[in-house]
């Protein structure tokens, strides 16, 4: 049984498919850019982890990756995890960036669930949606079109969850601000006094979680769980 990730050589995506390989699962990991982390990670799990690069953008690759996962009957899970972050401010907006967020961000998931469906359906299978929870509680200026394809993705969630009960679990993870360890000197370092727990995510707090969503929650669909520090509680 496999597992699909996307963004899958990442900064989340990688803790995702380190935690999943530990656990014995395969994964079938998508990447853009990230050639060498790729490699490496199969390289380090040869007998778990396969590669499709693609460019989630690219109509025509797109394309390729659905039909190549819509033709196999062993996925029982896809994390839905390659996203885009890209400032746009409303007084020099660019439509073509928010249609990039909306296409990435909420539109590829679609497809992706759509193209695996059946081989999830008969494996009760479950769906894991990588959304952003400071975008829905703090929401931040520059964003918009950001946080609005997230917030697509949170109200896809939803929505498919019903539709595809009861053989198919829908939920979605919303990480705060979550770094690599290496990355702690940033522009947002002033942030971190407003959250509870005192310290950024890293990317295993979320691996966890979406762990926990694909194999264990198995009475739990259509929720969104913030796994942010307490920020979002934070007035
Ligand atoms: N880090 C945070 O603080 C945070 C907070 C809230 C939500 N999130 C969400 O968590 C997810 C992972 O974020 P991250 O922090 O790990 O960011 P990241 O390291 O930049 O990962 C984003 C992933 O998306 C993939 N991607 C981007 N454009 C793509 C394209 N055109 N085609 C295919 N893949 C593409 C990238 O693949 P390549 O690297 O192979 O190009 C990359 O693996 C995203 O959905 C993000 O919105 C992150």
């Amino acid at each position: 049984m496999t597992v699909v990730v996307t963004g899958g050589a990442g900064r989340i995506g990688s803790a995702i498919v380190q935690t999943l390989c530990q656990q014995g699962h395969k994964v079938l990991l998508q990447y853009h850019t990230s050639v060498h982390q790729a490699e490496s990670l199969q390289v380090q799990w040869p007998h778990l982890v396969s590669l499709f690069a693609c460019d989630l953008l690219d109509s025509i690759q797109r394309q390729e990756f659905t039909q190549m996962i819509s033709g196999r009957a062993d996925i029982v899970g896809v994390v839905n995890n390659a996203g885009l972050f890209v400032r746009n401010p409303l007084d020099t907006w660019s439509h073509e960036i928010d249609q990039r967020h909306w296409t990435l961000n909420t539109m590829v998931p679609m497809e992706i669930i759509s193209a695996v469906q059946f081989s999830l359906r008969s494996h009760e299978g479950a769906v894991v949606n990588v959304v952003d929870n400071v975008s829905h509680h703090t929401p931040w200026p520059n964003h918009a079109g950001y946080a609005a394809s997230k917030a697509g993705l949170v109200a896809l969630t939803r929505s498919l969850a019903v539709e595809l009960a009861p053989h198919i679990r829908v939920n979605a993870i919303g990480p705060g601000i979550v770094l690599a360890p290496e990355e702690d000197d940033t522009s947002v370092s002033h942030l971190r006094s407003k959250i509870p727990m005192k310290r950024w995510g890293i990317p295993e707090d979320v691996a966890d979680m979406v762990v926990f969503f694909l194999f264990s929650a198995k009475y739990c669909t259509g929720q969104v769980l913030a796994i942010d520090g307490g920020w979002s509680l934070s007035p």
